[in-house]
């Protein structure tokens, strides 16, 4: 038997190249090798964006059509949203009465969540690199941290422990929340003198970051990113403005690839590697001007994005077809769900 994996990703929206090359070409890969469930997380949304829920169902389909047109396939995985199980809620409810409450207070993720959403804090580093970039940016400063809010790290134990997952493909800004879920787990075998939970691994995905067009971390709330379902023409166009050596006056200028902060970065993810050195070789002789540049990486990143996005206009012109998936990776979710909920709660002693 294939060992299971769970992941999720909240309802953002139609998602962006960052989101391909560091989450869903992950989990495209890992589909094969693992038994997989992946989900669109709509509740988690709800922590934060109580009273923003005007665009969630489109965001949802938005995120699916997304990763469906990246190569995620529903006879692999099952694809599902959150709240359409509801077993999750329940189940959530079970793991909330045996964790203790400082455990949850001191998620670190929650913590810098809650002062962020405040606006009590400076936005943290690692969030952004540029004043401009987090001008940009408009946190809320009346956010309220809800009971949800606060049971955040429990859900997602919820969403992870519902079918019993070895391992949680996750960024290394999530390994405290899968921390905390191996600790509920634990706990739950303990006080229930029962080994039925796996405690879960994080399973690190370590590929290069891919940085916004100005040279911050790629955002949407940023307005530096390029979407998958950008066209052709939008693409080439956000790729002329990408940041470049800043050093650079005239064409013919001897440039430093090592300091072009976002075009030659992009080429090392997109060129192939004999390219990448002619590129460099080129510019430092000041033979390649960085407009010629750009343009023929924008045509470089059309031609990666080309079968993708064609793939995309599929399930965008047969929504049907996008439900009818869901449906069923719905039903296939809740129907292991419902045998780990009903263990649980004969565990437990339950009606
Ligand atoms: N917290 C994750 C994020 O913000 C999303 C998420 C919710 C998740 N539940 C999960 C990821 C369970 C993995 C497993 O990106």
């Amino acid at each position: 038997m294939k060992n299971r994996i769970v992941s999720g990703m909240r309802p953002t929206g139609k998602l962006h190249i960052g989101h391909y090359l560091g989450v869903i070409q992950n989990w495209v890969e890992l589909q094969k090798k693992y038994e997989s469930f992946f989900f669109v997380a709509d509740w988690h949304a709800l922590t934060t964006k109580y009273d923003k829920t005007e665009t969630l169902k489109q965001d949802t389909i938005d995120v699916v059509i997304d990763w469906l047109a990246s190569g995620l396939d529903p006879e692999l995985s099952a694809i599902y949203v959150q709240s359409l199980v509801p077993e999750i809620a329940e189940l959530n409810i079970y793991l909330g009465m045996v964790t203790p409450q400082n455990w949850v207070e001191r998620d670190p993720t929650l913590k810098d969540m809650a002062k962020v959403l405040r606006g009590k804090t400076e936005i943290p580093d690692n969030a952004v690199c540029s004043p401009q970039a987090a001008a940009n940016c408009h946190f809320r400063d009346d956010i309220l941290v809800s009971y949800g809010l606060m049971g955040y790290p429990v859900l997602m134990s919820a969403d992870i422990m519902m079918f019993n997952a070895s391992a949680v493909p996750v960024g290394s800004d999530q390994v405290a929340h899968i921390e905390i879920t191996r600790d509920i787990a634990r706990r739950f075998n303990n006080i229930y003198k029962t080994d039925f939970f796996v405690e879960p691994l994080p399973l690190l995905n370590d590929c290069a970051l891919i940085c916004g067009l100005d040279g911050c971390k790629m955002g949407k709330s940023f307005e530096n990113d390029i979407k998958i379902s950008d066209t052709q023409e939008v693409t080439a166009k956000k790729i002329m403005s990408a940041i470049t050596d800043k050093s650079r006056i005239r064409r013919d200028d001897p440039g430093h690839p090592e300091q072009c902060q976002v075009a030659f970065k992009y080429w090392e993810i997109f060129g192939a590697p004999e390219q990448i050195e002619t590129i460099k070789s080129e510019c430092k002789q000041g033979l390649r001007g960085c407009a010629d540049c750009k343009r023929q990486l924008g045509a470089v990143i059309n031609e990666k994005f080309a079968p993708i996005r064609e793939k995309r206009r599929y399930y965008e012109q047969h929504p049907d077809e996008v439900r009818e998936i869901l449906a069923a990776g719905t039903a296939r979710a809740r129907a292991e769900a419902q045998k780990v909920l009903s263990e649980v709660k004969n565990i437990i002693g339950m009606y």
